[in-house]
């Protein structure tokens, strides 16, 4: 039987993190957000606090559900001090399954009797990560979106030994995150990344051809598809190593379709990464806004 959920810890203070931990304390929950550099955690805290502005000043978040947010994250430099009281633990490391498996047998081992284990991985198996602990039953993938307060789902992946509990918790806490949830089997990529990592690679496919514009083919997914971003600057959004490291996954896994990109893997090679590196497919040096130079 799972307790109830009063504290959630989020580990990995990264883009997904720090998201997480604002939806979470947004909830109602108390939130411990851990991340062993200081200054990502300073960051976060500031990002957090602009969110929730943002959040009141569109209307979206009541200011009394934002002061209330605020006094209830609280910030940890180290994995054991952060997941002690809590009920809940969410790792957002960057994808890499050896991190992730390495904090599940920390979780295993210093986590409070009964606590629900969860990974945001886009793609990884959460099985895999859960063999090493003695409780597959609280281990579970909790899905989010980037970015995280104006995303409204949550895709919750089930493994074959994940239980009702666990799942009937997490669904509670999702709802409470004000987030809409979907449940998967366990399967590479879900369905989200399995879906979009397909787009993103063909839009690569259709570039290196010479059949569009980067510019035309965002412009034709948006206008013609109605999808809020096209897909280079989503990928611009979510990190071109990000993608690569998903495909290079899901090929692995789930076979040829989803062999990378040549030219995907070129602009990472070259260390074009996105926004966080000023340039992706499109170019950021002079600002958020991206120059159509690619
Ligand atoms: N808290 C709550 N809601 C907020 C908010 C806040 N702090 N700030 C804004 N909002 C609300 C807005 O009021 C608005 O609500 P309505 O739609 O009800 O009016 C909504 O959030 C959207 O806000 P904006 O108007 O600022 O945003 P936009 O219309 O320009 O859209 C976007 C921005 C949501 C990012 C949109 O472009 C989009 O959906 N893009 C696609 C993003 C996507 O696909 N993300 C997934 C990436 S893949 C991933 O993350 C998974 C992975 O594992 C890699």
């Amino acid at each position: 039987m799972n307790p109830d959920i009063k504290t959630i810890a989020v580990i990995g203070a990264g883009t997904m993190g720090r998201g997480i931990a604002y939806a979470a304390a947004f909830g109602g929950y108390t939130t411990v957000l851990e991340d062993i550099s200081p200054q990502m955690l300073e960051e976060s805290t500031r990002w957090i606090t602009k969110s929730f502005d943002e959040g009141v000043a569109r209307g979206k978040v009541d200011a009394k559900i934002r002061n209330r947010a605020s006094s209830l994250i609280t910030t940890a430099s180290s994995v054991q001090d952060a997941i002690r009281d809590a009920e809940l633990i969410i790792e957002a490391v960057p994808e890499e399954m050896e991190m992730k498996m390495e904090l599940f047998t920390i979780f295993d081992k210093f986590a409070k009797p009964h606590a629900i284990f969860a990974s945001n991985t886009s793609s990884l198996s959460i099985s895999d990560m859960s063999d090493l602990t003695v409780c597959r039953e609280r281990c579970i993938g909790m899905h989010f979106f980037n970015p995280v307060p104006k995303m409204k789902l949550i895709e919750l992946v089930k493994t074959p030994f994940t239980s009702q509990n666990t799942v009937d918790a997490c669904i509670k806490v999702g709802h409470r995150m004000g987030k809409e949830v979907v449940l998967v089997q366990e399967s590479p990529g879900f369905i989200t990344t399995r879906v979009n990592a397909l787009i993103g690679n063909e839009a690569f496919a259709m570039l290196e051809a010479g059949i569009a514009s980067a510019e035309d083919i965002d412009k034709a997914l948006k206008l013609g598809l109605n999808h809020p971003m096209g897909p280079f600057e989503l990928v611009d959004l979510v990190g071109l190593d990000v993608r690569l490291n998903i495909l290079e996954y899901l090929h692995q896994t789930l076979g040829e379709k989803y062999r990378p990109n040549r030219l995907l893997k070129e602009y990472v090679q070259e260390g074009r990464l996105g926004r966080k590196s000023g340039r992706g497919v499109y170019d950021y040096s002079e600002g958020e806004t991206a120059s159509r130079k690619t």
